[in-house]
């Protein structure tokens, strides 16, 4: 089984699957945050390098204040507890998204994060937050042309290498496989640059339920594939 490197994914389902079991949308949230720690040892078990999760994007503002103020509270839970237990697992974190328009506070704990998980060789795991591929796009625009308004970048210096690093994602590798849970197929503003020749893979199942046998099921759909970037077979 040929293991892919960088697997992206889109965690959705944890308000359907909280329905069905006739609880509260929030214990969705919260059991899709538990799996998300499961998913960890997992994908680094099955040799997984990269592991990104779709966590809030900068559409999620517009769900209820009640939803917003749960997500976040989780968030920040994560973020200043359950992930440090992750980071001295010789897990890297990094967050992508655009920071600056979160609460001060959980802008420190990601901070910390990143530094305190800076220097670990494990499985390198990314979240987005407050992210929308768009956003990333135009933020990315924005201070490139400040570049150039310098003086310090010509149009000629503006490759499909500058872009990339320059991109949220910088120096981590375009995801080999993304994975949809819960029925939807759509990206939904997610890595819209990064995906260009990454697998996609859909499952019914939504995302607290998504478990190792899966995953395994998502990478075995993988191995099996032709994959092309576009040249000849
Ligand atoms: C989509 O399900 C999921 C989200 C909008 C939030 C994802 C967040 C988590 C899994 C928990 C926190 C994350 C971390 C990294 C600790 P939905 O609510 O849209 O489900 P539905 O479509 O069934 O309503």
């Amino acid at each position: 089984m040929s293991v892919p490197n960088h697997v992206a994914v889109i965690m959705d389902g944890n308000g359907r699957w909280a329905k069905s079991k006739g609880l509260p949308r929030k214990m969705g949230h919260v059991q899709g945050g538990k799996n998300v720690e499961d998913m960890l040892y997992i994908a680094d078990e099955l040799g997984i390098k990269y592991f990104t999760v779709y966590a809030f994007s900068t559409e999620n503002w517009k769900r209820s204040e009640e939803e917003v103020s749960a997500l976040m509270t989780l968030l920040r839970s994560y973020l200043s507890s359950g992930f440090k237990k992750t980071a001295k697992n010789n897990v890297r974190i990094r967050i992508i998204g655009d920071r600056t328009g979160l609460a001060k506070d959980i802008q420190e704990l990601i901070n910390d994060l990143e530094e305190s998980s800076k220097d670990n060789t494990g499985l390198q795991f990314q979240i987005a937050i407050n992210y929308g591929s768009r956003d990333e796009i135009v933020r990315m625009m924005r201070s490139m042309a400040l570049e150039i308004e310098a003086g310090n970048l010509s149009s000629d210096d503006i490759t499909e290498e500058y872009v990339s690093k320059h991109l949220d994602t910088g120096d981590i590798p375009d995801p080999d496989l993304l994975i949809r849970t819960s029925g939807e197929q759509r990206l939904s503003n997610f890595l819209l640059w990064q995906l260009a020749y990454t697998e996609f893979y859909f499952t019914d199942k939504h995302w607290p339920e998504f478990d190792k046998e899966e995953l395994v099921k998502a990478i075995e759909s993988y191995s099996k594939r032709d994959r092309r970037f576009g040249d000849a077979k």
